[in-house]
């Protein structure tokens, strides 16, 4: 039994091919528009919404093969990896699916057929075992009596902790979404005579290892308390590439599998390790088909969310890649060999593999030159440790500011018997988790515990005021009947005009009235299926089944409009400037600006920025009707339409038309014609993370009143400068070359206000034991010049204890100057430390030089005189 990776993946296919399944693509990594999921997790999640019942599909049977991201979140891999030899990062899922159609018994035939016939995969029956949930009696009916598997073989799995649905047999998608009982599969990679079900319970050595997860999706988790039945029930199975794989090339780890191997070898070429076993030869083997299968759909590597994830990814790599002697940039280099063994996805791969390798080659490059600025840090951080240990403090900046692992700052440390202070940075790290939460618009969730199962019409393309009936209130957290004050409140209607947040695009703003009440909106939000009117009410009453007009500000819509018109704009503007490399990275659309993010990696010149402007301003002239049509999406890739997403499984789209300068999939809302949008105006351009830039740009009057403003400004500047406009440059021009000039005769002048300082100082030297001692108090003086003094003061006294201080507005500040011949006596340092314990002041430095600062100015001269008794002690005790 060897049967090749890449032909597993056909055979699967080809299998539910025959059993009337549609072969669908893989969606991307990225979870279209859904905001619960960091990464595609499952086969099943671009069904997620054809299992909830919230949308339709024309197939019921359907077959995939998924690229799958575990790294984050509810089903995390990331720190298994490596470490266990069934568990990646990245992974494929085959994977079949029944939207109502067949259930249990099919599904569980289906897979048992293609597991154990000789056609197919030939796997010996008494190599397979099942578990199912146990409150499933009809699964286990079924394994027993239509598959006639041994019911010792057969193993119930029940809740944890006597929570229901809390087991490993029943699967959940995340903390919410579709869910239900699951039956899984396993197979015995030991000596099958020797077998019990304790020693199945007892998993010893992993020696059952799951290959099929069956799932009948029954129910849908909106909360973490409350999950509902679905009307329709529905399959979901997932079987790992890899893992199936093992089992029929008869290795009994994934990374054994000959796509792994060729991986594996080409990573060892760069390493000086003799061990093909090692374990960071795996880690990095998983890393990289991660790595280049995200930015393959468009992840880039930075310090926050999905990027951050890469770039963890990245640098664990590099990281492994050092444990193992690897000393070249050798990680873009295995980019090919991904491509090559992986034939799923191959042309999407290959087109890209340009842009990856670069990627990759950048990220190596700058980390290698934090890794060494780091280790500077570290250097010094460990030179200088109190009782040995480094601080939680230390170990938390190099991680956040310079990527540094914090297993690799304790390899450091341990090297030179330095414990590390780990508690303490964790702490700081739970609390940099806790704020990365609280501003993760990701997690937030406006009113979590409403959960509303109804739907709501939409007929805002068209109208801007409709008649609606209430169907629902909620305040507070509950359903109400009825709100009569002024709390903030949701209204949920049967018909509505109001766009809730989408695509970018904000939500309308409006009001719901009738005669006897007004409530305005303030937002809106999705719910499910249906839409909430958030705000609250200004007058009177209103309960369910109240008939009201729903009526959004079309002022505030109109804004909205230009800005979103404009962006699409921009997004092709940017393509025919930049070339079609240039992706949408993100995008906001708001009544105020627009803000466009965006995959290009040059800087951005002014001289661009005027021609995107010049091009979009020259649509926006031609006045283009602005049209939009639904489509098939077959149709809509005809037309070259720009689809943000390839992984929409929907057969109809809606589709935005500015004739064939831009054509681009999008439900917002757009104005009839560019001319509407009057004037377009780009108002800051940056970069959001490496390679990512972002352009902000304003439309309309808003525009015009920018460039009025800008106007007004001029205008104030020429009357401070008392010049005209046109001569605003050349007057500043002089001005500055006047500042330069007083600025020379400034320095020159300090330069002999600090000879004659000096002179009179040098008078006032005293001797302690032998050593020249000067001490001086200035008023308003300059803190560099006194730096300067301090040093031609060591130079000329040779052996010598110098304290300067200036006290200028009710704050001093000192520096402290010792000659080197005397730091093994006394240093600068601890006369600083000295000085601040009387002043309690702040400061610090080294041995030979030390500077401090604080506001009690009072007794400066009593505590220099006794500085002057205290020094004399600690001369004469070090003599
Ligand atoms: N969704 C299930 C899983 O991921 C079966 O595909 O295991």
């Amino acid at each position: 039994m060897h049967k090749k990776t890449n032909k597993i993946r056909q055979d699967f296919l080809t299998f539910f091919k025959e059993k009337n399944h549609v072969i669908l693509p893989s969606s991307s990594l990225i979870p279209y528009n859904d905001s619960t999921l960091l990464f595609t997790n499952a086969g099943m999640n671009q069904f997620k919404e054809i299992f909830l019942g919230q949308k339709n599909t024309h197939h019921l049977r359907v077959a995939t093969v998924q690229r799958c991201l575990r790294t984050g979140g509810k089903h995390n891999d990331l720190d298994n990896v490596g470490y266990t030899s069934k568990h990646h990062t990245f992974f494929e899922m085959l994977g079949n699916f029944s939207f109502g159609d067949y259930f249990k018994k099919e599904a569980i035939e289906y897979a048992w057929e293609l597991l154990t016939s000789e056609k197919w995969f030939n796997i010996p029956k008494k190599k397979l075992w099942i578990s199912v949930y146990e409150q499933d009696y009809e699964s286990y009916e079924i394994w027993k009596n239509i598959i006639h598997i041994n019911p010792e073989k057969i193993i119930k799995i029940g809740d944890k902790e006597g929570i229901k649905y809390n087991s490993d047999n029943f699967w959940k998608m995340g903390d919410t979404g579709p869910c239900g009982p699951s039956t899984e599969i396993f197979y015995d990679y030991g000596n099958e005579n020797e077998n019990t079900q304790s020693s199945f319970i007892e998993n010893k050595n992993n020696r059952f290892v799951e290959i099929w997860n069956i799932v009948f999706i029954s129910f849908n988790r909106i909360s973490k308390n409350k999950i509902i039945s679905l009307p329709k029930i529905s399959v979901d199975t997932g079987m790992g590439l890899e893992r199936i794989a093992a089992v029929l090339q008869n290795v009994s780890s994934n990374y054994d599998i000959d796509i792994f191997q060729v991986l594996i070898k080409h990573i060892s070429t760069f390493s000086t390790t003799k061990c093909s076993n090692h374990i960071s030869l795996k880690i990095i083997a998983d890393h990289i088909r991660s790595a280049v299968y995200m930015i393959a759909d468009d992840v880039l590597p930075s310090n926050e969310h999905r990027g951050y994830v890469l770039r963890r990814i990245i640098r664990r790599a590099l990281r492994h890649g050092q444990k193992i002697g690897i000393k070249e940039h050798f990680f873009y280099k295995l980019v090919s060999t991904v491509i090559n063994t992986m034939h799923a996805d191959f042309h999407i791969l290959q087109n890209k593999k340009e842009t990856i390798q670069s990627i990759l080659k950048k990220e190596e490059t700058q980390f290698s030159a934090t890794l060494k600025k780091g280790l500077k840090i570290l250097d010094y951080e460990i030179k200088n440790t109190k009782n040995d240990t480094l601080s939680g403090k230390t170990i938390f900046y190099l991680y956040d500011t310079f990527g540094f692992p914090v297993d690799l700052t304790n390899d450091i440390c341990r090297e030179k018997n330095i414990k590390i202070d780990y508690q303490g940075y964790k702490i700081l790290k739970e609390k940099q988790k806790k704020r990365s939460f609280e501003n993760n618009q990701f997690c937030k969730n406006y009113n979590n515990d409403i959960v509303i199962n109804d739907t709501c019409l939409f007929k805002g393309y068209k109208e801007h005021k409709t008649k609606s009936l209430v169907k629902n209130i909620a305040a507070k957290n509950k359903f109400v009947q009825e709100i009569s004050n002024n709390d903030l409140s949701i209204i949920f209607l049967n018909i509505t005009p109001f766009y809730s947040e989408s695509g970018g695009q904000i939500s309308d703003i409006g009001k719901l009235y009738n005669k006897n009440a007004c409530f305005i909106v303030e937002n809106t939000k999705k719910y499910g299926n249906t839409i909430g009117h958030i705000g609250r009410l200004i007058f009177g009453k209103i309960k369910i089944y109240d008939r009201l007009y729903s009526q959004i500000d079309r002022e505030h819509r109109n804004d909205i409009q230009l800005n979103h018109s404009s962006t699409h704009l921009l997004h092709a503007t940017l393509r025919e400037i930049f070339g079609s490399n240039v992706y949408q990275k993100g995008s906001l659309v708001t009544n105020k600006y627009l803000r466009f993010d965006f995959s290009y990696s040059n800087s951005i010149t002014i001289a661009q920025i005027q021609n995107i402007e010049n091009i979009v301003n020259a649509k926006i002239r031609d006045n283009i009707p602005i049209e939009i049509k639904e489509l098939s999406l077959e149709e809509a890739k005809k037309k070259k339409a720009m689809c943000l997403f390839d992984n929409a499984y929907s057969s109809i789209v809606r589709v935005v038309f500015i004739k064939d300068f831009s054509i681009e999939l999008c439900g917002g809302t757009h104005t009839k014609r560019t001319g509407d949008i009057g004037f377009f105006k780009i108002i800051s351009r940056s970069s959001v993370s490496s390679g990512i830039k972002r352009i902000e740009a304003i439309t309309g009057q808003t525009a015009i009143n920018f460039l009025h403003k800008k106007e007004n400004d001029i205008h104030d500047i020429s009357t401070l400068l008392n010049c005209d406009i046109d001569y605003i440059k050349e007057k500043i021009t002089k001005l500055i070359n006047t500042t330069k000039h007083l600025e020379t005769k400034i320095t020159t002048l300090q330069h002999q206000e600090n000879i004659s300082q000096i002179k009179n100082m040098m008078k006032r030297v005293i001797d302690i034991k032998g050593v020249k001692f000067l001490s001086k108090i200035f008023y308003n003086y300059e803190h560099k010049s006194m730096r300067i003094m301090l040093d031609q003061l060591k130079k000329l006294l040779k052996v010598t204890i110098v304290i300067l201080i200036n006290i200028i507005n009710h704050r001093f500040t000192i520096i402290v100057g010792v000659t080197k011949n005397l730091i093994n006596d006394i240093n600068a340092k601890k006369i600083i430390d000295k000085f601040m314990e009387k002043t309690l002041g702040k400061g610090g430095g080294k041995k030979d030089i030390a500077e401090g600062g604080g506001k009690n100015t009072k007794k400066i001269p009593e505590i220099l005189n006794d500085i002057e008794i205290w020094i004399g002690d600690q001369l004469k005790n070090s003599c």
